[in-house]
């Protein structure tokens, strides 16, 4: 027995690694703590951790750490990677696993044969490391499963000299153990409710930017391209973002962001977020259909001069000629005009000659056959037909904006709390510029967050070079760098993070 005042500190040292297990929630950080923690309380130069899938079939081997092998000069220990191995009573770690004893071994080279299982040498001989003495113990949890299994390799003495594990620290690694698990279980557990919330705003965001080809896939996209930058900034170690350095936490609340950013498209109609044109096919067809009219119109108009000429007593043959040729003009002119519209219908720039030419156009009238006099255009037609740059019409370019304010409206329902509490800032600030031309709140540099700014990159970028985009041919890189730059240099975007952007290569990150 050790004496009491040691086993006094033991115990509070216990207490104060079960509370810091509590406290954290992700699971790997968490196995790696426990590990860590258990060495530290058992002097242990090395430690793994094995977790059993939900089905007892299977061991999964989380965690490797080595002192030894670390601090080794002469020869890199190989990195560690999760693997899995069947649950079988062959491994001591299955053994232990399948049974919940404890074992604590002198000597892994020298396990009685009677023990029904073996140690395997492989990772000694490959890393040139002598494994002697072990403690495994099982992690039950509250209703005693047994979820996973600690194992400690090679107890050291004050000197450094591998020594056999104290057999009365069993109970407490044990112990330790156990609360361990419940640990591990919260973090799984946690980890399992973040997975199905994180699948929702996934397959809904890709769903709601599916509804039109421009969008499709965009959200995904800039998630990548967002977290790509983030973590490049946490590798920059110049610049104004030098000592940024976002925790797991941070980042997490960006990628929700990220995410989220464009949910708010879900409340502008489908086909203003898919307008490729200034007037719909059927608008079109319409108009098409009207301008026929409007020369039958001529035509019919035409056959009833001649006919009052003939109730007159004939016309002269010039008279008759002349109204041919008007009737002519007129088609001639209708068919001009209609062309021209159908010209500038499909095309994103309208100059000012045709603006003039279509104004003209809005004030020609004609009467129908039921005597109704109308002009040429409609209002709607005019206001579609007549938009100097691109296609859309200032309530259509409002209504698109709208989507960042249904963003913020939809993103603040979601009881994002704690280390997620700015996800709806974030995500409403990505169409702010740094010169305060952005929207909806005109905000100026200091008051639009970094994590917002980082989006807004990944998000013009994304637009830009989006391929598989029907109807939009996809810009190269180059062209799209050099836009980001061109936007950065006029102080919309801010520079540092382009620089980041494309010194880092972000853009590889799809
Ligand atoms: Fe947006
Ligand atoms: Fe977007």
């Amino acid at each position: 027995m050790p004496p009491v005042q040691d086993m006094r500190e033991r115990l509070e040292t216990l207490n104060k690694i079960g509370v810091a297990l509590s406290s954290e929630t992700n699971l790997s950080l968490l196995l790696e703590l426990i590990v860590r923690e258990t060495r530290s309380f058992t002097n242990a130069d090395a430690g793994s951790l094995y977790l059993v899938d939900e089905d007892n079939e299977v061991l999964h081997f989380e965690v490797a750490q080595n002192d030894t092998l670390r601090k080794r000069a002469d020869m890199k220990p190989e990195t560690f990677k999760p693997y899995s191995l069947p649950l079988t009573k062959d491994s001591i770690a299955g053994y232990v696993a399948i049974t919940g004893e404890t074992l604590n071994i002198l000597d892994a080279y020298s396990l009685s044969p009677e023990a029904g299982f073996e140690f395997n040498r492989d990772f000694d001989k490959r890393n040139k490391y002598r494994t002697k003495s072990m403690l495994l113990v099982a992690m039950k949890d509250t209703e005693g499963k047994i979820i996973g299994v600690l194992q400690l390799i090679n107890s050291l003495d004050d000197g450094g000299n591998v020594v056999p594990f104290d057999p009365s620290i069993e109970s407490l690694v044990s112990s330790l153990a156990s609360q361990a698990a419940v640990a591990i279980k919260n973090a799984q557990l946690i980890k399992e409710i973040k997975a199905v919330f994180e699948a929702l705003i996934q397959y809904s965001v890709s769903a709601i930017d599916a509804r039109s080809p421009f969008t499709a896939g965009h959200s995904k996209g800039v998630a990548l391209y967002t977290m790509a930058l983030a973590r490049a900034i946490n590798e920059t170690h110049e610049g104004p973002y030098a000592d940024v350095s976002f925790s797991l936490a941070e980042l997490e609340e960006i990628n929700y962001a990220a995410w989220l950013h464009d949910i708010g498209k879900i409340g502008v109609r489908e086909w203003v977020l898919d307008k490729r044109s200034r007037l719909s096919e059927a608008e079109t067809q319409a108009l098409i259909s009207r301008f026929e009219s409007i020369k039958a119109l001529a035509i019919a108009e035409t056959e009833k001069k001649k006919a009052t000429f003939a109730k007159g007593g004939g016309a002269k043959k010039e008279e008759l000629g002349a109204l041919d040729e008007e009737l002519g003009r007129q088609l001639e002119q209708i068919e001009k005009d209609l062309a021209f519209i159908k010209e500038i219908n499909g095309t994103n720039f309208l100059d000012d000659q045709g603006l003039e030419k279509l104004e003209e156009i809005r004030e020609k009238q004609y009467i129908d056959f039921n005597g109704h006099r109308s002009h040429y255009l409609s209002e709607f037609e005019f206001e579609n037909l007549s938009v100097r740059k691109g296609n859309l019409t200032k309530g259509e370019i409002k209504e698109i904006q709208s989507h960042v304010i249904h963003t913020e409206n939809i993103v603040n329902k979601i009881p994002f709390k704690g280390s997620l509490k700015k996800v709806p800032i974030f995500a409403a600030g990505h169409h702010e510029m740094l010169d305060g031309s952005g929207y909806p709140k005109h905000l100026s540099a200091e008051d639009i967050p970094l994590q917002a700014r980082i989006i807004t990159v990944a998000d013009i970028y994304e637009a830009l070079i989006a391929k598989d985009r029907p109807y939009k041919k996809s810009m190269d890189l180059a062209r799209s760098l050099a836009i980001l730059e061109e936007e950065a240099a006029k102080n919309r975007l801010d520079k540092a993070l382009v620089r980041i952007f494309i010194e880092n290569k972000v853009y590889e990150a799809t």
